[in-house]
């Protein structure tokens, strides 16, 4: 179904009134290929309600405003992540660990993935991180053009995730495929079949990493203990599988939607060139701009949540990409500013499932805004390319092609 306002609406739940409607489609915002926030933010016009219903994808209500989108977050006694992902047969067949679990039961298995892939082991990994990405941009550098989504922002946080996680590098096309399909599907198969696939590949490894383990994310997980005794393989295949989806999609995208930006915006990256003090802070402000992420939750019980009625069994989207671009959290929302007194965004999410990759992630944009800039200062989008994003759980760009002059460029 498309996004819009369709006139039929006999076929509402009745306990949904027909002024809230709001037909938002998540997986094809309504835009012309391109502007996927700016899509986004038709939820936040003069005039639509706090809480809408959107008839497609099954029917579900969608939280427009930051403030209820956080309080969601921590109502987990309402707002459960038994069915998180929306339609609800995606949301049903999503098992992983421990994004499906609600606390208390969550937090044990949170804590084994947080040693995992936490701020230490991000840490240490630094020094691998630059250098691939100093490699990456020197690969690409002197021919004065590159497509950069496959060129940079693939290669960069999904082979860093491989050496994390323990993984050989020949397997990476075989899981991004799958945890693609998991959360833009392409129709090629359904997300129990993308998920049953990530398990095959996933058991083997478990396996082998029982017999011999070694210092890695997926070893840490499969070795660790619940409740006294060694995790079983079901659990450890279920919390693995959510690190890859988690490591392979994301980065990937916030870090094309970003550089599409700076392409196009001299002024930001001469800021940066200028103000290097300041790559936090454009860190921060750009993954509040180019959120990426979309999921949520369903109803325990019967509810009465900003004066909306919900039931037992309703779906909610809580787009975590929507926070940063409310006006009520952050003034002229659309604007990237390096200078934000504030920034406010659940790009990370919020509540007991704050992402626990968000040091890799930040760590990872932080490196390329100051490894590129160095060598590339200078860049813009090919004249007549045309750019493609396409909405989902993890909203993306299809492709970056980007251009500059070799004799601008620096060799460090
Ligand atoms: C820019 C990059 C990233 C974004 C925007 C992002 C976003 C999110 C969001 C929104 C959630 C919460 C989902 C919910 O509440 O239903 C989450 C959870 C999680 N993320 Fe990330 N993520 C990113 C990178 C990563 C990476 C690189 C990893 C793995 C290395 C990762 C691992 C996880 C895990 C394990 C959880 C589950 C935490 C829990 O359930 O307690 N994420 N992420």
């Amino acid at each position: 179904m498309s996004t819009g306002q369709l006139k039929n609406l006999s076929n509402l739940p009745p306990h949904v009134p027909e002024n809230l409607v709001f037909d938002f489609d998540f997986y094809n915002p309504p835009m012309e290929d391109t502007d996927l926030h700016g899509a986004w933010t038709a939820l936040q016009a003069p005039g639509i309600p706090d809480i809408v219903w959107s008839r497609c994808n099954g029917g579900h209500w969608i939280a427009t405003r930051g403030s209820l989108i956080r309080e969601a977050y921590e109502d987990h006694l309402h707002f459960s992540s038994e069915c998180p992902f929306i339609p609800r047969e995606v949301g049903e067949a999503y098992d992983f660990i421990p994004t499906s679990m609600d606390p208390p039961e969550q937090r044990q298995y949170r804590a084994i993935a947080s040693k995992a892939v936490g701020l230490p082991v991000i840490d240490a990994l630094e020094s691998s991180i630059r250098e691939l990405a100093i490699s990456l941009i020197e690969d690409v550098r002197k021919k004065g053009k590159c497509n950069f989504t496959e060129a940079y922002a693939e290669p960069l946080p999904v082979r860093i995730f491989m050496l994390l996680a323990g993984l050989p590098e020949k397997d990476v096309p075989h899981l991004k495929y799958l945890s693609d399909q998991m959360t833009r599907p392409d129709g090629s198969m359904t997300f129990a079949e993308a998920r049953d696939a990530l398990y095959d590949y996933l058991v083997p490894v478990i396996k082998q990493k029982r017999e011999t383990p070694a210092n890695d994310a997926i070893s840490k997980v499969v070795n660790s203990k619940i409740d006294g005794k060694l995790i079983d393989v079901d659990t450890a295949k279920r919390m693995c599988g959510l690190i890859l989806v988690g490591g392979l999609d994301t980065v990937v995208n916030v870090l094309s939607f970003s550089m599409q930006f700076l392409a196009q915006s001299p002024e930001h990256r001469k800021e940066l060139i200028k103000h290097p003090d300041r790559v936090d802070a454009a860190t921060e402000e750009l993954l509040r701009r180019f959120s990426v992420v979309s999921d949520g939750r369903i109803l325990t019980s019967d509810y009465l949540f900003h004066g909306v009625e919900l039931k037992k069994g309703d779906q909610i989207l809580l787009p975590q990409l929507l926070t940063g671009l409310d006006e009520r959290e952050n003034a002229c929302p659309m604007h990237v500013n390096f200078n934000r007194e504030k920034i406010s965004h659940t790009t990370f999410g919020h509540g007991a499932h704050l992402c626990l990759g968000q040091h890799l992630a930040r760590r990872e944009i932080k490196i390329t805004l100051q490894e590129w800039l160095a060598r590339i200062p200078e860049f813009e989008i090919e004249p007549n390319a045309k750019i493609h994003h396409q909405g989902g759980i993890v909203a993306s760009v299809k492709s970056l092609p980007l251009v500059w002059d070799p004799n601008t460029t620096k060799a460090l």
